[in-house]
């Protein structure tokens, strides 16, 4: 498919025929989420894919019903660890790559930029790799219309239960659950703001 039409016929899909997806199709979305940007090329995502209908039961009554009816559940997941252990060497390699050329400023070094910043605390730990997940999520979710599937980001679930029913530790948090499936219903485009209400200004 074209890539702006994958981007207009998506749709947030809530009704899902019972039929399965293919393994290789749900490889194939890890892989369009494999390939995401992220800051420091940190790459904190990780996933869960639930496929048996008892575990997707589980999750009954911890998020949204329509979730638990898709034939499979992809828990996007962010790792919190990965700031702290990967970052030292991601700076080197992009620092061996050019990233950071020039040195008069800060800003242009990736170790003295970080150095004077000074470390992040958990929460803004947890925002940070939650954006960077985030970006990787929508890769995965134009790839699946890409492919006929249909989809839906899910970020209304209890964080701890969910946590606990997919058996994670306190180093992983579910940013978001994506139902999978072949869609069932064919809803029209959700209103969307038009361009000029978006643009604050052009500076010329
Ligand atoms: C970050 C994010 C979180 C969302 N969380 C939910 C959710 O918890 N439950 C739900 O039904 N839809 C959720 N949605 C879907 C939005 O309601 C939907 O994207 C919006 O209404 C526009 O419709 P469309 O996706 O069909 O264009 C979420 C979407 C995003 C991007």
């Amino acid at each position: 498919m074209e890539f702006m039409e994958v981007i207009r016929k998506r749709r947030s899909i809530r009704k899902f025929k019972p039929e399965p997806v293919p393994d290789e199709l749900i490889m194939e979305l890890l892989e369009a989420a494999r390939l995401a940007p992220s800051g420091t090329n940190l790459q904190p995502w990780r996933f869960i894919i639930i496929k048996s209908e008892e575990k997707r039961r589980e999750l009954l009554g911890h998020t949204v019903n329509f979730v638990v009816t898709a034939p499979v559940v992809i828990a996007c997941c962010v790792d919190l660890n990965t700031y702290k252990q990967h970052k030292p060497q991601r700076i080197k390699e992009l620092t061996r790559a050019g990233a950071f050329s020039g040195v008069d400023l800060n800003f242009n070094d990736g170790d003295k930029y970080w150095k004077q910043r000074g470390a992040l605390n958990a929460n803004e730990i947890r925002e940070y790799v939650s954006i960077n997940c985030a970006v990787a999520v929508q890769q995965l979710v134009l790839r699946a219309t890409d492919l006929g599937l249909g989809t839906c980001w899910v970020m209304m679930f209890d964080q701890d239960s969910v946590k606990k029913i997919l058996g994670l530790g306190a180093d992983i948090d579910v940013l978001a659950l994506i139902p999978v499936g072949y869609a069932d219903q064919d809803p029209a485009p959700r209103p969307r703001l038009p361009v000029r209400e978006l643009l604050i200004k052009e500076l010329k």
